[in-house]
């Protein structure tokens, strides 16, 4: 690095002498012959001095531009008129304009949100860097961190550089959690009362029959059980989430047949006391790469979840089978069914259509969400067909074949 700042000093101080011996020959020479003839000897070397020096700054350019296309930042500098100088394609997709296009008109006309000029506007005027969160509201809403600082040259403004980082994503998930953690809170704080509550009642020396102090215990018992179940769901569906990300769920080639009839002969208890029969229907040679513990999981709350929102005696069917590239497998019921404006809602987590309902059923509201991250950990998805009053179909799509 030194050697080849070296060589470029020296290629500066040869260009500089040769101006400067044209210089001084113009005072000293004898004839305007001498002079041109020293001229036309020096011309050639400051031409490729020139040429030299064109491509280096090129090269330099060329740098700056790869450096900025491959940022995921969005970059814009104007000059000390407000005018566009640089912007990269990140910057162009940000405010869907051509960056190409952009490049010598004002900023102003350019970007229409009044808080990123002022703030650009601000940084040119007091030649001090700033920061701030902005929202894009359009169709969707985007969440951006703006950073701008003067760009000078000499201790001379010339200008202001913007970089606009898009943070959406971001506060999303902090929205999520903040979401996920109240309802946790909402959640378990339910039947914690009650438990607080009877406990309290049961320690009134006033209450000394057998019977009551029995039925309070079992209402304690039940709001216990289900304060367990919100724990557990949540634990099941956090590890899920956990070892999706670390790539620690291992799917193998295996049939599917042996997984169905094994979540049916878990549910067949609870079936049998609403006098509802489960058909299977699944061909034995059927195989995808799965985790058959946790596949068998998602059918069982799908079909415990038929058995729930159905009436007495509504039949249930389980089946698989391919579909093109990949295996549908589907529980199909005849129960209660969703309103269609709730459906897209129902895959959420502590999403219940009747809270009252499902409460009263013992459901936690996180039965469907373990499901679909499920099937997402299986490369796949989850959707849903429901007709109120008339029955829902849930169909859990994965991939046939292991990606490579
Ligand atoms: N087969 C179905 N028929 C009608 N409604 C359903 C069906 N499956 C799910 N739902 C609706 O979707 C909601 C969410 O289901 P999910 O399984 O996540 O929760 P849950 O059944 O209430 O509780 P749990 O977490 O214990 O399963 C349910 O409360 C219910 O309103
Ligand atoms: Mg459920």
């Amino acid at each position: 690095m030194k050697s080849r700042k070296f060589f470029w000093q020296i290629f500066a101080a040869l260009f500089g002498l040769s101006a400067c011996s044209s210089l001084a020959l113009y005072f000293v020479a004898a004839s305007d012959a001498t002079l041109l003839r020293a001229l036309l000897i020096s011309l050639p070397i400051q031409i490729v001095l020139a040429v030299l020096l064109a491509l280096r700054l090129e090269r330099s350019v060329d740098i700056l531009r790869s450096l900025l296309s491959s940022m995921a930042e969005g970059v814009i500098a104007v000059d000390s008129d407000m005018r566009i100088t640089q912007v990269n394609e990140a910057a162009g997709t940000i405010f869907q304009l051509d960056p190409k296009a952009a490049v010598g008109k004002s900023v102003r006309d350019v970007i229409r949100e009044p808080a990123i000029i002022d703030l650009i506007e601000d940084v040119r005027r007091h030649n001090k860097t700033a920061e701030q969160d902005i929202e894009l509201g359009d169709e969707r809403l985007r969440h951006l961190h703006l950073q701008a600082g003067p760009m000078d040259s000499d201790s001379r403004a010339v200008g202001v550089v913007a970089v606009f980082s898009d943070v959406t994503r971001m506060r999303e998930l902090e929205g999520m959690r903040r979401n996920f953690v109240s309802n946790v809170s909402h959640e378990l704080r339910t039947p914690l009362t009650s438990i607080q509550g009877f406990a309290e009642t049961l320690l009134n020396p006033a209450v000394k029959d057998p019977d009551e102090v029995r039925k309070f215990l079992q209402i304690i018992q039940r709001h216990a059980t289900r304060l367990g179940r919100i724990i557990e769901d949540i634990l099941t569906l956090s590890s899920i989430e956990r070892d999706a990300e670390s790539n620690q769920i291992e799917l193998k080639v295996e049939t599917i047949r042996p997984v169905l009839e094994s979540a049916v002969e878990i549910c067949a208890p609870r079936a049998h006391n609403k006098k509802i029969k489960i058909e299977l229907e699944c061909a034995k040679t059927l195989v995808a790469p799965i985790d058959p513990h946790l596949l068998e999981q998602a059918i069982i709350n799908l079909i415990d979840n038929a058995i729930r929102y159905s009436d007495e005696g509504r039949p249930i069917r389980v089946e698989a089978e391919p579909v093109g590239n990949e295996i549908h497998l589907r529980v199909v019921d005849q129960g209660i069914g969703i309103p269609e404006k709730q459906l897209p809602r129902i895959f959420e987590r502590f999403y219940r259509v009747d809270k009252a309902r499902s409460r009263e059923l013992g459901g936690t509201g996180l039965g469907l969400s373990i499901v679909k991250h499920i099937s997402l950990a299986h490369k796949g998805s989850v959707e849903v067909q429901s007709q109120l009053g008339r029955g829902s179909r849930f169909t859990i799509r994965l991939p046939a074949q292991a990606s490579a």
